[in-house]
């Protein structure tokens, strides 16, 4: 049984002397503080601290993100994925310059208006930047508190995660920012998916889930998300001085992002696009097979490879640009664009 008096002391104690050092645990500004829990979100710790301080390298104060160009904020968010939490964040940014002076708000519900926030990051920020009493509920907190309450109901439902804000709130009325970030990081340690270290664990003898041996079986989670999977050949097209053909996705998925030209097989399939390609390509190879699997969709990209003449590059239409392989830095490309490329550039 979880004892309110003792359970929140021996959390933080371990804390204190567990924790990994990370750069933002080191800072109390917001914006700082805003930026590792946007990265946070799906991301590893351990991934997330270069691409942090690279951003706050580039970006140090959150005018200078809020007045920067989207490219150069996918660029450096190139590799860590969900790239919407990019433009999301570059768009709160460009709200707090514009209508709170550049602060961050330390209201939670007029930062929970700012675009992308949602009830994690408005707890997350509010908590550790200002210690304000409201408790974080991600995949980890899940894992930890339905363990300890041995609980059954189903983390996958919203009227879960209010349940759980509501029965964490007496934790979080101090020290918030503490405590929160000590579940989160039980949860990462120790309390893990799939061999918990209950051996080691701080709160062992406050856990129901431990002393039935259901610890595995917790947390409940039902809604299963189906894996889709999407087909297109790819046309990594060169022309006479070596640069390659690339365009922007307007897809909402890595929206904003480059690609080589690339058609969708299946239902999608677009037959005009397809032919437009096509046309381009003089000699056509099937070079590469690559696959790439994101969180919920693979994909499988037949790539193939062509060299076009003069006359034909003039015909290249629709917002297309040619890259140069030098400038392959100034674009930002999703990771199987990047496979694709270098496989290309190492074989050459
Ligand atoms: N996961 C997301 N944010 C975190 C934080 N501040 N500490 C530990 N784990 C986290």
């Amino acid at each position: 049984m979880i004892d309110e008096l003792t359970f929140k002391p021996h959390l933080l104690k371990w804390f204190e002397k567990e924790q990994r050092q990370m750069p933002w645990r080191e800072t109390k500004h917001p914006y700082y503080i805003w930026i590792s829990e946007v990265m946070l979100q799906q991301t590893q710790v351990d991934t997330v601290r270069d691409y942090y301080h690279r951003f706050v390298e580039a970006f140090p104060t959150i005018e200078d993100l809020a007045n920067a160009h989207e490219d150069d904020v996918l660029k450096l968010w190139e590799g860590l994925g969900y790239y919407s939490r990019a433009r999301n964040f570059h768009t709160a940014a460009k709200e707090v310059v514009a209508y709170h002076d550049g602060i961050v708000p330390q209201q939670p519900e007029t930062f929970l208006k700012l675009k992308g926030v949602g009830p994690y990051t408005q707890a997350a920020v509010m908590s550790i930047a200002f210690d304000l009493p409201l408790a974080t509920v991600d995949g980890n907190v899940f894992r930890v508190w339905s363990r300890l309450n041995d609980d059954e109901r189903d983390t996958a439902l919203q009227s879960t995660r209010k349940a759980y804000e509501n029965e964490l709130a007496p934790y979080v009325a101090q020290q918030s920012g503490d405590f929160n970030q000590a579940m989160m990081e039980l949860g990462a340690l120790v309390c893990t998916p799939k061999a918990p270290l209950c051996m080691f664990c701080p709160v062992q003898m406050h856990c129901e889930a431990y002393e039935r041996g259901t610890v595995l079986e917790r947390p409940v989670k039902t809604k299963k998300l189906k894996k889709k999977t999407l087909n297109f050949d790819v046309y990594v097209i060169q022309n006479q001085a070596g640069a390659y053909l690339i365009e922007q996705r307007t897809a909402s998925l890595l929206q904003g992002m480059w690609q080589f030209p690339m058609v969708e097989h299946g239902a999608n399939y677009n037959e005009a696009e397809a032919i437009d390609i096509e046309q381009l390509i003089i000699q056509r190879k099937n070079v590469l097979k690559v696959k790439h699997q994101f969180t919920h969709l693979t994909w499988h990209l037949n790539v193939h490879t062509a060299t076009v003449d003069e006359a034909t590059e003039q015909m290249i239409t629709k917002g297309r640009r040619w890259m140069l392989p030098a400038e392959k830095e100034n674009y930002s490309f999703p990771v199987p664009m990047t496979k694709i490329f270098n496989a290309i550039n190492e074989a050459e």
